[in-house]
């Protein structure tokens, strides 16, 4: 008899990450090829990282610092906090991971939106819990609905801001109003993974700092977005000294390895680099933002790397064929995707791509079309 695995665990689907570049060469024989999926940062990382991660090869012998010490102490100057009120982890994921772990009940209900980072709902099933999905209003967070969601069930709330994949985000008057509102024994957790991108001004300014206020809300960021560390899995959680109590009882001895350590030190350290990678998403936003209008694409108004926008065809499709001409970008539903902002050049092969393949989806529409009129 095969052995059986946890009943939570039936529906749940492995999680699609965008293609690897290596993959989609090989696979139509392509010698360049743009990765615009996973909203990665187009600079790479700053050189200080680079230097930083060299030093620290002498040391891969030896395990972890399993505390993050001097990460913890840098990241506690950075935000005026305690390093005790500070947790890092390999990526946001393995975050996600831990607070669903940590603090989700068969029967919890857990409060997430429709369209987000899928991870907050998968977790929450793995452990049994019970989503309770909320859908955007304008592709936007609407915090309103999550409030009126709970019930004396609920357990958490996920937030994302800007979210992922919308781009959009809400203001920090909407979320102290929301915060003020939720009991306090259900937590909300608030990922900023893209918080740095942000350029409004309304955004919630230091969500670091309201923890002073709000014994239960968890904020979570990550080195793999403007600082250009995805490979290395390092971000860090900020919240109450009971919470990070709670979530150091399940999380791995050595769970940020010293490369990522060092790394993430380094990277805190060199602002310049950030500010250009700011610069950078900024005007290839604008640049994209541009092009859609010309093209008559609509797209959700981005805060942060990457562009939500309605590709009129089968997104399915239009991935494929980019993916045919080296282009990478992320379908998610229906006629909808999401495409990563790239350096300029990336940014302009894409639109000129995704002109080339419009062109040939309709002419072949044209074909097929069957009526009298003189479409063909
Ligand atoms: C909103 C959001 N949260 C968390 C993550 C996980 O990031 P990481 O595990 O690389 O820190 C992502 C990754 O894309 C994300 O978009």
């Amino acid at each position: 008899m095969a052995i059986q695995h946890r009943t939570e665990i039936a529906d749940l689907q492995p999680y699609k990450p965008g293609k690897p570049i290596d993959d989609v060469k090989r696979e139509y024989g392509l010698t360049h090829v743009v990765k615009l999926a996973s909203n990665e940062n187009p600079l790479g990382c700053s050189p200080k990282v680079m230097e930083a991660i060299r030093q620290a090869l002498d040391s891969l012998s030896l395990y972890p610092d399993g505390n993050c010490t001097e990460l913890k102490t840098a990241l506690a100057a950075k935000f005026g906090l305690k390093p005790s009120q500070i947790l890092p982890s390999g990526g946001s994921d393995e975050m996600v991971d831990m607070i669903s772990k940590a603090y989700v009940n068969p029967g919890d209900e857990v409060i997430v939106a429709d369209i987000t980072f899928p991870r907050y709902m998968a977790t929450a099933k793995m452990m049994g819990g019970t989503p309770v999905v909320v859908p955007l209003k304008n592709f936007t967070y609407d915090l309103d609905a999550m409030y009126h969601a709970i019930t004396d069930k609920t357990k958490l709330i996920w937030l994302c801001n800007p979210n992922n994949p919308t781009g959009t985000m809400f203001g920090e008057k909407a979320l102290m109003e929301f915060l003020d509102k939720v009991p306090q024994h259900i937590m909300v957790i608030y990922d900023e993974a893209y918080n740095e991108y942000v350029t409004r001004r309304d955004y919630p300014q230091e969500a670091c700092r309201l923890i002073d206020k709000y014994p239960n809300i968890v904020v979570m960021r990550t080195f793999s977005k403007i600082y250009g560390l995805a490979a290395l899995r390092v971000g860090y959680t900020i919240a109450r000294e009971e919470i990070i109590t709670t979530l150091n009882k399940i999380r791995n001895p050595f769970n940020v390895n010293t490369l990522a350590q060092k790394a993430a030190i380094a990277a805190l350290a060199d602002q310049d680099f950030i500010q250009k990678a700011y610069a950078l998403n900024k005007q290839g936003k604008e640049y994209l933002y541009q092009a859609f209008d010309q093209m008559d694409i609509s797209y959700a108004p981005s805060e942060a790397n990457h562009i939500f926008f309605n590709c009129r065809y089968d997104a399915q499709e239009i991935f494929e064929e980019l993916q045919k001409r080296g282009v990478i970008i992320r379908p998610m539903f229906a006629t909808y995707a999401r495409v990563s902002i790239g350096t300029m050049e990336e940014n302009q092969l894409f639109i000129e791509t995704l002109k080339e393949v419009f062109n040939i989806l309709e002419t072949k529409k044209e074909a097929a079309c069957t009526c009298c009129c003189d479409c063909k």
